[in-house]
C-alpha cells in the first residue's frame, strides 16, 4: 500500500504533489509528507500524522517552494503511525530523501551493518535503512545517485517503489520499482511519477509503466533514462493514459462509494460491451477464445483471489461448476502461496483482482505459473502487476474504484466470470443451448434490473438509521447467494465497524442461532432460487428467538414479506445472476448504517485499497 508522487519540472511542485497525494489517498492514509528541493538548494522535509488534509495544514506556514519533488501517503507496516515514521526519510547526512511503498523484508540486516558503520536511525521503518544505504554506497563506492541505487537495491529483499531526491543534483529524480507499481508522466520539459495514473491524468496522457528490477532516471531536458538494477539499458514503451479527469471526481454524489454503487447500471454496461451480443444470442471473451484449448482440457479451475474479488470467486464457483462441469477450489490468495499447493499443468488458475496488485495475489499466480498452470486473470486497472504476469485475461472495465469499499468491481468481476463460465459451458457442450441462451439475454436486463433496485435507496437509507445501534449482524444466504451474505456482511464491518459474519443459511444451526435475541439484526438473502422454502424456514427460526429480519426477496414475495421486519425486493431473474441484484440493497445498507454512524466512508480507518504487503 502506501502511495507516492513525484514532480521535475518547471512549476511549483508542491501543489501538484499535495493534489496527487489526495488521489492516491485510496492506498493508505495513516500519515503523509512531502520533500521539496527550495531554489536555494535546501532540501526541505514536512511530515504529518493522519490524512493529507493535516500535512497540507501543517505546510501552510512553511517554505514549499521548488520545482522538484517528493511525497508520500502512508499505510504503516514497520514502526507506528506517526510523524517520525511518516516518510519521506532524510539519510544521515540529510542530503538524500526518500518515499517508498512495499517491504524491505530483510532491513534488520541492512540496519545492523549500517549502524556497525557508524549510521543513526531515527524511525523505526525499514525505508529509512534503504535511503542510508544508498548514501553509504555514494559515499564509499564514489558513485552517483543512480549507480548507488541501482548496487543498492542489488542487496534488497522485498517490494519496492521508491523515489529519491538528492539536493546537490535538483536537476535529478531518480526512482525504481519491484513488485509496487510505478508509473512515469511524460509532459513538456516536465515529469511527474506516481504509483498510478491518477494524480497524472490532469497533466499529460503520455506514460511510461516501470517494470519490476527498472530504476529511472528523470532529468530535465533529457529523455526518460531506464536501466535495470544491473545496469542493462531498457527501451522505454510510451502509452497512452485511458482515464478521464472526471471518473476521479464525485459527480455531486456525497461520497464515492455511493456514486460506484450508482454507477453500476452503467458500469455492467460497459463490461458487457462489445463481449455480450444479446441480439446474436451469444457471449465473445477474446481471452478465453484465443485459449480455448486450456480452458476445455482444464482438469480443474483454481481460483485466487482477497477480500470482495475472493466472493467474486466463490459465485463464480457455483456458476463454473453448474455450466461447465469442471472442479473449482476457491483459494484466499495468502493461503494458496504459503501452503504448497498442488498444482498441475493442466490446471487453470484464475486470478481476481480490483487493482491488479495485491500482493498476496501476485505471488500465488507466480507460483502457479512456475509449475506449468495457464493463468487467467480478471483485473480492473489496465497494465497492472497482474494482468501483466497473467497469460490471458479479462478486463472489467468499471472505471477508477476509489471507495475503499468495493462495489462496483464486485458487480463487474462477477459479469465477467459468468461470461467466462458460459462460454466454456457452451464450448465443452456441458449446459444446453436453452440455458446459455436464456443466461445471456438474462445478462443484457441486468443493468435495468439494478437500476431499479437503486430506485429503493431512499427508503434502505430510512430504515437503515434503526440498525445503528446494532453491535453485530447476521448475513446469511444459500448457493448463489451464500457469498453475497459473505459480502453484505464484508462491506458493514469495513465501513461501519459493525461486527458481521456472513453465513450460509442452513449452518445457522450450528453455531450462530445461539446469537440471535431482540438485539440481533439478521440480513437474509432469500430470492426465489432452489432452496427459497429451505431459507424462508431459516427466517422462521429466526423470528421465533425473536430477531430482527431484513430480507432481501424477489418482486412480488407473499412468504417472506409476512414474516421479515424489512424486506427489500430485487426482480427476478437467472439463479446464477440473482447475486447481482441481491448484493446492491446491502452496499446500500452498509453505505447508510455508516453515514449515520458518522464513518469515514470512502477512507475507513486502517483500510487500504490496494494491499501490496502480505
Ligand atoms: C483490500 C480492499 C478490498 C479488496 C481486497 C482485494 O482489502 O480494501 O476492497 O477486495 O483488498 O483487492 P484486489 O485489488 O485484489 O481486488
Amino acid at each position: 500500500m502506501c502511495g507516492i508522487v513525484g514532480y521535475i519540472g518547471k512549476r511549483k511542485a508542491y501543489p501538484i504533489l499535495i493534489k496527487g497525494l489526495h488521489r492516491l489517498e485510496y492506498r493508505g492514509y495513516d500519515s503523509a509528507g512531502v520533500a521539496l528541493i527550495n531554489e536555494q538548494g535546501q532540501l526541505n522535509v514536512y511530515k504529518a500524522k493522519g490524512k493529507v488534509a493535516e500535512l497540507e495544514a501543517f505546510c501552510e506556514s512553511k517554505d514549499t517552494g521548488g520545482t522538484i519533488g517528493i511525497a508520500h501517503t502512508r499505510w504503516a507496516t514497520h514502526g507506528e503511525p506517526n510523524t517520525v515514521n511518516a516518510h519521506p526519510h532524510y539519510s544521515e547526512s540529510e542530503r538524500l530523501a526518500i518515499i517508498h511503498n512495499g517491504i524491505i523484508e530483510n532491513y534488520a540486516v541492512l540496519k545492523a551493518g549500517l549502524m556497525e558503520q557508524g549510521y543513526t536511525f531515527k524511525s523505526d521503518t525499514d525505508t529509512e535503512v534503504l535511503v542510508q544505504l544508498v548514501e553509504y554506497t555514494q559515499v564509499n563506492q564514489h558513485v552517483d545517485l543512480k549507480t548507488a541505487v541501482q548496487l543498492a537495491l542489488q542487496q534488497v529483499i522485498g517490494a519496492y517503489a521508491i523515489a529519491i531526491l538528492d539536493k546537490t543534483h535538483p536537476d535529478t529524480l531518480i526512482a525504481a520499482r519491484k513488485g509496487s507499481p510505478l508509473v512515469v508522466g511524460i509532459g513538456e520539459n516536465e515529469y511527474f511519477l506516481a504509483s498510478d495514473a491518477t494524480p497524472i491524468v490532469e497533466y499529460t496522457d503520455q506514460v511510461i509503466y516501470i517494470e519490476d528490477e527498472e530504476v529511472v532516471s528523470l532529468r530535465i531536458g533529457e529523455k526518460v533514462d531506464i536501466t535495470t538494477i544491473n545496469n542493462v539499458a531498457k527501451t522505454p514503451e510510451i502509452k497512452r493514459l485511458e482515464l478521464s479527469l472526471s471518473q476521479l471526481e464525485k459527480g455531486g454524489y456525497p461520497h464515492f462509494m455511493l456514486k460506484e454503487i450508482f454507477e453500476q447500471p452503467r458500469t455492467l454496461t460497459d463490461s458487457m460491451r462489445g463481449r455480450v451480443n444479446v441480439r446474436q444470442d451469444n457471449i465473445a471473451l477474446s481471452g478465453f477464445i484465443d485459449n480455448k484449448d486450456r480452458f476445455l482440457n482444464a482438469k480443474r479451475i483454481i481460483i485466487t483471489a482477497c477480500g470482495t474479488s475472493w466472493h467474486a470467486g466463490l459465485i463464480a464457483m457455483y456458476a463454473i461448476e453448474e455450466f461447465a462441469q469442471i472442479p473449482v477450489e476457491v483459494e484466499y490468495s495468502s493461503e494458496f502461496r504459503y501452503r504448497k499447493p498442488v498444482i498441475n499443468k493442466d490446471d487453470v488458475v484464475i486470478a481476481i483482482s480490483q487493482s491488479g496488485e495485491t500482493a498476496d495475489t501476485l505471488a500465488a499466480i507466480q507460483l502457479a505459473k512456475e509449475k506449468g498452470a495457464f493463468i487467467f486473470s480478471i483485473c480492473n486497472v489496465v497494465g497492472a502487476s497482474i494482468p501483466r504476469v497473467s497469460d490471458s485475461g479479462c478486463y472489467t472495465h468499471v472505471g477508477p474504484e476509489i471507495g475503499v469499499a468495493s462495489t462496483k468491481a464486485f458487480t463487474a468481476q462477477v459479469v465477467a466470470l459468468t461470461m467466462l463460465a458460459l462460454c466454456i459451458g457452451r464450448e465443452k457442450g456441458t449446459m444446453s443451448k436453452e440455458q446459455y441462451l436464456r443466461v445471456v439475454r438474462e445478462l443484457g436486463q441486468i443493468p435495468d434490473k439494478i437500476e431499479r433496485v437503486l430506485g429503493q435507496n431512499k427508503r434502505i437509507s430510512d430504515f437503515a438509521k434503526t440498525f445503528t445501534y446494532a453491535q453485530n449482524f447476521i448475513y446469511l444466504g444459500r448457493g448463489y447467494n451464500f457469498p453475497v451474505a459473505m459480502e453484505g456482511a464484508l462491506k458493514l464491518k469495513e465501513i461501519s465497524y459493525i461486527h458481521a459474519e456472513g453465513y450460509p443459511a442452513a449452518e445457522m444451526k450450528h453455531g450462530p442461532i445461539a446469537l440471535i435475541s431482540q438485539e440481533m439484526p439478521v440480513v437474509v438473502v432469500a430470492p426465489h432460487c432452489g432452496t427459497y422454502e429451505k431459507v424462508v424456514s431459516n427466517i422462521q427460526e429466526i423470528k421465533a428467538r425473536k430477531g430482527r429480519v431484513i430480507a432481501v426477496v424477489t418482486e412480488g414475495d407473499e412468504l417472506v414479506s409476512k414474516i421479515a421486519d424489512y424486506c427489500i425486493e430485487v426482480p427476478a431473474t437467472e439463479e446464477c445472476l440473482t447475486p447481482l441484484l441481491t448484493v446492491i440493497p446491502l452496499q446500500l445498507l452498509a453505505y447508510h448504517i455508516a453515514v449515520v454512524k458518522g464513518c469515514d466512508v470512502d477512507q475507513p480507518r486502517n483500510l487500504a485499497k490496494s494491499v501490496t504487503v502480505e
